[in-house]
């Protein structure tokens, strides 16, 4: 038998499992977010760098395909994040995640939309400033986490107590998590939800190139890696384009080599194209513990499995 949530976060969102796709650049499209949201979970989209047109046509696409609760993702980086938001509201999208950007943009507007406003952070310090801002919930995207990450580098066996002591919102733990052991940890430290992107990705539902699907399933311990130490830091698994920025790096040649070196659109050569060469195929550290492409439906139905007894154990150990 499946066992039964009742969290802060199942109840805010109305979901039956405290399990949350995050948004993923070009990869969190509709099919996935609406497998995720029928499984029980919620499905978060994420608008990455769309243009307002292209992100409706996902919007409208997954609502045809879930009745139940979705949600949207926007990095505050988009110019007319506005106009994003007015877009989701009209279709009646009621849940929005808000990632790399200030609280106090959106959060007025949603609030007043009687919408529920989740932020993404990495640590205490900005987990008390959205918190003070009067977000609903926080995502907290530990060091493990895929795509970009926080210079300072906390990972989640300390971050996620550490806020879940000090600041009350419900808690989603990001980072790091692909399984029902690592679900069970995130509860027991503090979260009462968690965020996966990774373990998304690879799913039949998921939208990404076979090669990308190929390198993460054969991607072995420390081969998702950190780069951009010292200008944006992204983990991401090990490529010819990571290893040119890992050794630009070691050079120690200015930060503003990176940066030109990265330029803009390898995260969709690699999600869309599979370019091996010029791709950033972005991963977390959890990516050397996957080694399948199950349907959302399956996978939810391996973790849910893999927590109960999990838990089980756990009580027997006492
Ligand atoms: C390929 C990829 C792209 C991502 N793109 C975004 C994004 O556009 N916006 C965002 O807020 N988070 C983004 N993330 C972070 C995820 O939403 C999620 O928090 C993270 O993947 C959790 O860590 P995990 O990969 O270890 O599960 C991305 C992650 C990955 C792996």
């Amino acid at each position: 038998m499946r066992p039964k949530f009742d969290t802060p976060i199942t109840r805010l969102f109305g979901i039956e499992y405290p399990i949350i796709q995050g948004a993923m650049a070009w990869l969190s499209e509709a099919k996935l977010a609406a497998a995720v949201s029928n499984a029980g979970g919620l499905g978060v989209m994420g608008a990455a760098i769309m243009s307002v047109e292209e992100f409706e046509v996902h919007v409208k696409e997954a609502k045809s395909l879930t009745d139940r609760p979705l949600a949207v993702n926007f990095p505050l980086v988009l110019g007319e994040y506005e106009k994003h938001l007015e877009m989701v509201l009209s279709h009646g999208i009621r849940i929005i995640f808000v990632s790399a950007g200030s609280p106090k943009l959106l959060t007025p507007r949603i609030k007043q939309a009687g919408a529920i406003c989740v932020h993404v952070v990495p640590n205490l310090k900005l987990a008390k400033k959205v918190a003070e801002a009067g977000v609903d919930a926080l995502v907290l995207e530990s060091y493990e986490a895929g795509g970009h990450v926080a210079q300072e580098g906390i990972t989640a066996l300390v971050n996620i107590p550490n806020v879940a002591r000090q600041v009350t919102l419900p808690l989603i733990a990001a980072g790091g998590v692909v399984d029902g052991r690592g679900l069970a940890a995130a509860l027991a430290l503090g979260a009462h939800a968690v965020q996966m992107g990774t373990r998304f990705l690879a799913t039949r539902e998921c939208n990404a190139h076979l090669n990308y699907k190929r390198l993460l399933l054969k991607a072995e311990e420390g081969e998702a890696v950190v780069y951009g130490h010292r200008w944006h830091p992204g983990r991401a698994l090990r490529s010819p384009a990571v290893e040119r920025i890992l050794a630009i790096e070691a050079e120690n040649q200015a930060v503003d080599a990176v940066r030109k070196f990265i330029g803009r659109g390898r995260a969709r050569k690699a999600a869309h194209d599979g370019n091996l060469e010029e791709g950033m195929f972005y991963a977390g550290a959890g990516a050397g513990l996957i080694n399948d492409e199950p349907t959302v439906a399956e996978l939810f139905d391996q973790m849910l499995s893999e927590y109960a007894e999990v838990v089980q154990q756990l009580g027997r150990s006492i």
